[in-house]
């Protein structure tokens, strides 16, 4: 069998067609305007990239946005003073802070003082709480979009042996919460593997759907998964930069192998990487609709 690629820059840009027109609705209607505030500290290349791109896509679906770009040497105080300000402000109803932050700041302070209701990362222990008992207001971006990819991929989740490779607050975690809900598009049977798993491919070889989230390149060979396996890799792993200097990327998967077992497989990149700026956008017209009571 060679696998069906779930084509992950397909299905985001249908999911942003269908929020520009919500949107535009929105505005027609209801003379709202969704609006999302980014907040990035410090200079890393790669949060200044994604934090340009979650700038960029808000501005092409008619989201208001604003970028605060803070310098690393930023005090946590100051940080906190931004959010409270960012909280209280009615034209925004999102409210990102790229992580990581610098290390003399603490991330847990700064997620927890974010307003649930403008938590668009779905990050604050009451949006956390909020999806472990089944009445979520906002899923974090990137499992929102897995599970996105495959109801909108046409996978049965229900009843599947989901097995996850990973148990960060960020992917882990949330897609396991997500996947176990008593709701269409999950009532899984969810496995959580990590580090101290003895034997992990005796777990990968009993999925009906594998998420990885290992954060080590090529970690799943096609030795550890089922013929007919469903595959969602979430790994980005810069492996090399090509003559003309742009980087080379593969998954935590090794695609070329496991592609040949399974029934379908995401590629790295164009899979699960463009659906988390769509989540994300998805999560702030949900703000914005329920700041204005309408859901
Ligand atoms: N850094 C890497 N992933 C994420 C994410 O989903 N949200 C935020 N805020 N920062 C990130």
């Amino acid at each position: 069998m060679t696998a069906r690629i779930i084509n992950g820059t397909k299905i985001a840009k249908q999911i942003r067609e269908e929020l520009k027109a919500e949107i535009a609705e929105l505005k027609e209607k209801y003379n709202l305007i969704p609006g999302l505030a980014t907040i990035l500290v410090g200079d890393d290349p790669a949060s200044h990239i994604y934090v340009g791109q979650k700038q960029k896509t808000s501005l092409a679906l008619g989201i208001y946005s604003e970028r605060h770009d803070l310098p690393a040497e930023t005090s946590e105080e100051e940080l906190l003073a931004l959010i409270d300000q960012l909280n209280k402000d009615k034209n925004i109803h999102g409210i990102l802070v790229q992580l990581p932050v610098p290390s003399h700041i603490s991330e847990a302070r700064v997620i927890y003082a974010i307003n649930p209701r403008k938590d668009v990362d779905g990050l604050h222990p009451m949006n956390v709480g909020k999806l472990t008992i089944g009445e979520p207001d906002f899923l974090p971006s990137t499992p929102y979009g897995i599970q996105q990819l495959l109801i909108r991929s046409g996978i049965n989740i229900e009843g599947a042996e989901v097995v996850i490779i990973g148990r960060s607050n960020l992917v882990g975690k949330p897609i396991a919460n997500i996947l176990l809900q008593n709701k269409e598009g999950a009532n899984a049977i969810v496995t959580v593997c990590h580090t101290r798993v003895r034997d992990i491919a005796a777990h990968t070889r009993r999925a009906d759907i594998l998420i990885v989230a290992a954060g080590t390149p090529k970690a799943i060979t096609a030795d550890m998964v089922k013929e007919g396996v469903v595959v969602i890799d979430v790994g980005t792993n810069q492996i090399g930069t090509t003559k003309s200097g742009k980087a080379i990327l593969c998954g935590d998967v090794d695609f070329d192998s496991v592609k040949e077992k399974a029934a379908a497989i995401t590629p790295v990149p164009g899979g699960v990487g463009p659906m988390t700026i769509a989540m994300l956008m998805m999560n702030t017209v949900k703000a914005a609709k329920l700041s204005a009571r309408l859901i």
